[in-house]
């Protein structure tokens, strides 16, 4: 009897393609089986540094850790798969994913954004950015005005869509034809809604990024960022910054992320049914004044939500305004049960917050309500819990604001 050949381990080929839909890419897209144990799950690679038999020959694929590791590699070419990219690169945040590109614009470059962009963006195009030479204008209404804003100096209009806190749609492929007329890059920020209901490289985007710390991690247990793309051009420019600045994200977080990614179009699905229960409950109590979710018949620019997001799905993320004020919004967040008080999105669990108060404390009064975040505003997560269980926790806790005990 001969021994089993431990070496030659049949590995079918896990690359992503278009043949294969979401559910199949995430499961399987970036994660090869162990081509000498077999292993079916990757190991994590926490090794810093890789061996060379002469100088410049490494053993593998591998030199050193900033510059590549296996379980990066593996994460951002199954990003890739998702957001149907030629390239994704992560990075140690969100936040580090926006400055990288923000970096690899030249003094002098001028930047349109969407005014309701995340508190940190904001914080990032009008504290850091100016300090390199970069300017932004913000527009409220990019698809009308778009055009009229263009300078020669614009390389790049940032779109965030939905918005954050009030879920404000942009019709991605109106403001990419205007842009591409004059040679500027299209970036969306996708982390509302996550690849599983909206790809904007497909809607004409040149970059989408993400805050990978909420959906596509998804358990609210790792910070990390990327961006996807198609031209060798950008993925030579931002590969380039990915190493040269070094704000990449550890082994231990890139196998995480990539664990949470796996069942991404689980948790979208269910994110969104509950939070279209949430929103319609919400749009039927007298204690509330407006509700903001684009999976709702009444959202302004549900017709973008119909062209954009799979099967018109809303996503798990809504907003909505509370009678009473600041005072009622916050005491709101107290009553609550199952969701919990805290900054942050996209995990499994429910969150609430007042953005007024916390995420967007620190855009100036007058330029958050012109963007729609009131004081009482109310920003709401929906986890994957029993959607009933958050109805009913949601209307009592509006109950106890309203008439407290
Ligand atoms: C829409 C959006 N973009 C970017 C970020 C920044 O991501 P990170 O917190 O991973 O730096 C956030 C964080 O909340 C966000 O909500």
């Amino acid at each position: 009897m001969t021994a089993p050949d431990h070496d030659v381990i049949d590995t079918p080929p896990r690359a992503p393609s278009p043949v294969h839909k979401f559910g199949t890419l995430a499961v399987h897209a970036g994660s090869p089986h162990d081509p000498v144990t077999g292993a079916v799950i990757e190991s994590i690679s926490l090794s810093t540094t890789f061996a060379q038999t002469e100088v410049g020959k490494p053993v593998g694929a591998y030199e050193y850790t900033r510059s590549s590791n296996p379980n990066r590699d593996n994460f951002e070419k199954a990003l890739a798969a998702l957001e149907s990219a030629r390239y994704a690169l992560a990075f140690s945040s969100g936040s580090a994913t926006t400055a990288t590109i923000l970096q690899s614009l030249a003094s002098g470059s001028h930047v349109i954004s969407v005014s309701d962009v995340y508190g940190g963006t904001h914080r990032y195009f009008t504290k850091v950015a100016k300090a390199h030479g970069v300017s932004v204008t913000f527009s409220p209404s990019i698809e009308i005005d778009v055009a009229t804003l263009i300078k020669p100096a614009t390389k790049l209009i940032w779109i965030e869509t939905p918005s954050n806190p009030t879920l404000s749609l942009v019709d991605i492929r109106a403001v990419a034809r205007i842009a591409h007329d004059h040679g500027i890059l299209v970036v969306v920020d996708n982390t509302f809604l996550s690849p599983y209901i909206q790809q904007p490289l497909l809607h004409g985007a040149d970059i989408v990024v993400h805050s990978v710390t909420k959906y596509i991690n998804g358990h609210s247990d790792v910070l990390m960022g990327v961006a996807a793309f198609n031209s060798p051009d950008l993925h030579e420019r931002l590969s380039f910054l990915q190493n040269a600045i070094g704000a990449v994200p550890g082994a231990f977080d890139c196998w995480l992320a990539h664990r949470g990614l796996k069942t991404l179009h689980l948790r979208a699905r269910e994110a969104s049914k509950n939070a279209t229960m949430v929103a319609t409950a919400l749009e039927q109590s007298p204690h509330v004044i407006a509700v903001n979710y684009p999976g709702l018949a009444s959202h302004h620019q549900r017709s973008v939500a119909i062209k954009q997001h799979r099967s018109g799905l809303g996503g798990g993320m809504l907003s909505f305004r509370v009678r009473g004020g600041q005072a009622a919004a916050e005491r709101f967040c107290r009553e609550t049960r199952i969701f919990t008080l805290a900054e942050s999105l996209g995990g499994v669990e429910s969150l609430v917050e007042v953005p007024g108060a916390m995420t967007h404390a620190g855009i100036p009064k007058d330029q958050r309500e012109a963007a729609g975040v009131f004081d009482d505003l109310v920003r709401v997560s929906c986890g994957v819990e029993d959607g009933e269980d958050l109805v009913a926790d949601v209307l009592v806790a509006l109950e106890r604001t309203v008439n407290p005990k």
